[in-house]
């Protein structure tokens, strides 16, 4: 490490900020506040869904090497979430992270230039920078509701702009597009002639579910969605996600890029992933009730400390990015809530922003415990 610079000189990509917070984290707290995953789904629950065909492919399942492209009835299932997509525009990938680091390898190098929405989810530009693409990041304001600013973002293409990069619902601050925004990012993109990236891992989790967006892949063959089975659908340790496009041979790049990486997916997780999405009624059913309980406690939260605590409410997804109040360090609150309480919360610092803000989680089933713990640490930090 090259000291006080976080730079580590034997990588070649800047470490990821949050990831190695969780990394410490994650595994010695009693309570993650902060977490954007929903609960986890429990094996032998899951497997109590798996209709006939796939508790037969999940018994004989054999624990060899899989297809790269993905599971042909995975592949099959995936597409068929979205109105467009056939299986061939579906690669199955080891996590939404995998799929990241690939499209953006084989899409993205020096002298390209790519537009990210910040803050955001470090690899989503991290990975770009370290192909040797310009990055510009498209901040989104509190003061604006976090909402992408479609003037600004047309200001900021550039003839040599490759990529833009969406997240919605977004991480961390909830933000969902409006449709005509929506609209209007896909056809900036489309006039520039640049790929769009649509991170929907949080898909699923509007919280009226009016407002759920087209898919990424549905709005163009330049539009690309990002899904994975660890957000909406509670399943992150199956380490499954995929990419979605309609452009085949960008598809058979990043097919290409995985044999550097992890070659194919689990077979047993492809298999599990497999039974979830044929039960996601129920899947998806069980995240947004969770989701819709959580942040009716948050709502009363926020209402019991109006001077100490205030946010932007969420739209959709199970993070927000509430703000405290600015004559306390968020560094120190969330050192000292941890330290007295085992409750986690993620300082905005985490992803380089400046306020006063956190990224607090509530997909959780022991979120009323952790905010107990939270409004402890409050009172204790008014006296
Ligand atoms: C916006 C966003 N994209 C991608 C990912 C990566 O997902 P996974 O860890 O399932 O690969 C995350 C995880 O937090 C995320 O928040």
């Amino acid at each position: 490490m090259l000291e006080g610079t976080g730079h580590d000189a034997s990588m070649r990509i800047a470490e990821f900020e949050l990831e190695r917070y969780f990394a410490r984290w994650e595994f010695a707290v009693r309570h993650l506040l902060c977490a954007s995953d929903v609960e986890g789904w429990a094996m032998g629950e899951l497997l109590d869904h798996a209709d006939d065909e796939a508790a037969a492919l999940w018994h004989d399942l054999r624990l060899g090497y899989t297809e790269t492209p993905g599971h042909p009835l995975l592949r099959r299932e995936i597409a068929s979430l979205y109105a467009t997509a056939t299986p061939d525009d579906v690669q199955v990938l080891s996590g939404a992270e995998e799929g990241i680091l690939a499209l953006v390898n084989v899409l993205v190098g020096p002298g390209d230039h790519v537009i990210v929405t910040w803050p955001g989810y470090q690899s989503l530009y991290e990975v770009a920078r370290a192909c040797g693409a310009e990055v510009t990041l498209h901040e989104l304001r509190e003061a604006a509701a976090w909402a992408i600013d479609i003037d600004v973002l047309r200001a900021q293409i550039t003839p040599r702009t490759r990529l833009i990069v969406i997240n919605a619902p977004h991480n961390p601050t909830g933000m969902l597009p409006d449709r005509p925004a929506f609209d209007a990012v896909v056809a900036i993109a489309a006039e520039a002639g640049a790929y769009l990236l649509v991170d929907e891992v949080y898909r699923y989790l509007e919280f009226d579910a009016a407002d759920r967006l087209p898919a990424g892949v549905d709005s163009g063959s330049h539009v690309i969605s990002l899904g994975v089975m660890s957000k909406s659908f509670a399943m992150a340790g199956l380490r499954i996600g995929w990419l979605a496009s309609r452009d085949r041979a960008l598809l058979a790049r990043v097919s290409a890029f995985r044999d550097y990486t992890t070659i194919c997916a689990s077979a047993p997780s492809e298999i599990l992933a497999l039974i979830a999405l044929r039960a996601r009624d129920i899947v998806l059913g069980r995240s947004q009730a969770l989701v819709a309980r959580n942040v009716a406690t948050l709502d009363a939260l926020f209402e019991r400390w109006p001077g100490a605590l205030s946010w932007v409410r969420p739209r959709g997804g199970s993070i927000g990015f509430p703000r405290l109040r600015a004559d306390l360090d968020i560094d120190a609150f969330a050192a000292d809530l941890v330290e007295a309480e085992g409750v986690l919360l993620l300082p905005g610092t985490r992803f380089g922003h400046p306020g006063n803000h956190f990224r607090i989680g509530f997909g959780r089933t022991d979120l009323d415990e952790a905010v107990a713990g939270l409004e402890r640490q409050l009172v204790r930090a008014e006296r």
